[in-house]
């Protein structure tokens, strides 16, 4: 009997289980230590329970919002994940034209395995962010931002979350390295060679001496806006609004550095609450389904992002699977919204949602 169409996103993870190479799946899948951050960023949906209301018109429901200004078609973005080149030829291109597409914003990582220039020219029409890890040899770093802010990206994400690389220790055991044939221009660039890479090579890269004066400094130096990427506490909000950020992102790099780091749409509350109007907040890890878009938006999160549904649509199907995987949270967003009497993003409350936790 032949496969089922994926409806959802836990279909796409399936049907990418079953084509990746084990080593790359567990690259992707992965989380540090235990995974217990990893489970716990999906399984912490559960712990909220959203509250219908009803007797609102909702004949007309839109998804649309803003992100940092950017009109975009629905509250999900997609976040940055590195090496997308070894999930499906078509890479982060293909990536980028099925945000496009979907009428949002695409992350870029800078561990992308096409240039930020390449990206954009895949997808002239389309919103981009560039992730950036700030790597020891500033000057790599500064070419990396140059090319990204040449090319049209509107904001750097800058991920401050992984000074140290978390245990992987999926990739410890399938001795998982990125196959020779795939390029990594940015790290080509840092290393001056472009032999075969390992995760750890990469995070060798970057500089775990990354300070508040430094972000501070950045936010100066750089024409487009920071957004942080990587905050779990409310102080560590209050201090990036203070060095004047655009945006934060609430994050645990999806599971895969501190085990046993708070998932974060339980954290992304109090974030909200320091950040205020000052700066907008975004969550990301363990979004799964609409309602999880609203649960997080009720939360105080502006809009959220996917790392692994969209990559696991890439995976499965190219451009084509990202694009469906974004149309999927469009429509069960939708729906969310229609069921909490919500006509749009914009509408959603913290009364929309109730901890079941006492
Ligand atoms: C395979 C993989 C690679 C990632 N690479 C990066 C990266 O290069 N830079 C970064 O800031 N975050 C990276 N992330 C973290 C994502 O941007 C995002 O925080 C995380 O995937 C969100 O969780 P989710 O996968 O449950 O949606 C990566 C995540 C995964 C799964």
């Amino acid at each position: 009997m032949p496969a089922a169409d994926p409806i959802n996103c836990a279909d796409y993870e399936r049907l990418a289980e079953e084509l990746l190479e084990p080593g790359a799946h567990g690259y992707f899948a992965g989380g540090a230590g235990d995974e217990r951050t990893l489970r716990d960023n999906v399984e912490a949906f559960r712990r909220w329970r959203l509250v219908p209301r009803v007797l609102v018109d909702v004949s007309q429901v839109s998804t649309a919002t803003t992100v940092l200004g950017t009109e975009i078609s629905l509250p999900v973005v997609v976040a940055p994940v590195a090496f997308q080149r070894m999930a499906n030829e078509g890479g982060e291109p293909a990536m980028a034209r099925a945000a496009a597409g979907a009428g949002t914003v695409m992350c870029l990582s800078t561990i992308a395995t096409s240039r930020p220039s390449e990206v954009a020219a895949a997808a002239p029409g389309g919103h981009r962010w560039m992730q950036l890890y700030c790597f020891k040899d500033r000057e790599v770093t500064e070419a990396i931002v140059a090319e990204a802010v040449e090319s049209g990206f509107e904001a750097i994400a800058l991920t401050v979350d992984a000074p140290w690389i978390g245990p992987r220790e999926r990739d410890l055991r399938s001795g998982f390295q990125v196959p020779a044939e795939i390029d990594v221009p940015a790290v080509a660039a840092a290393t001056g060679s472009d032999g075969p890479v390992s995760v750890t090579d990469v995070f060798d890269l970057i500089d775990p001496s990354l300070d508040w004066d430094d972000l501070a400094r950045l936010v100066e130096s750089y024409e487009i806006p920071i957004i942080l990427k990587g905050v779990a506490a409310a102080d560590d909000a209050e201090r990036a609004a203070e060095c004047g950020v655009a945006g934060i992102i609430v994050s645990n790099h999806g599971g895969r550095q501190l085990d046993s780091a708070i998932a974060t749409i339980d954290a992304v509350g109090d974030v909200a609450d320091a950040a205020g109007d000052r700066v907008e907040v975004f969550l990301d890890g363990g979004v799964r389904r609409g309602t999880d878009v609203v649960t997080a938006l009720a939360r105080g999160a502006r809009a959220v992002l996917v790392g692994r549904p969209a990559l696991w649509g890439l995976a499965a199907r190219g451009e084509d699977g990202a694009r469906h995987v974004l149309e999927i949270l469009r429509s069960e967003t939708a729906l969310a919204l229609a069921l909490c009497g919500c006509p749009t993003p914009a509408d959603v409350r913290g009364k929309h949602v109730m901890s079941i936790v006492r």
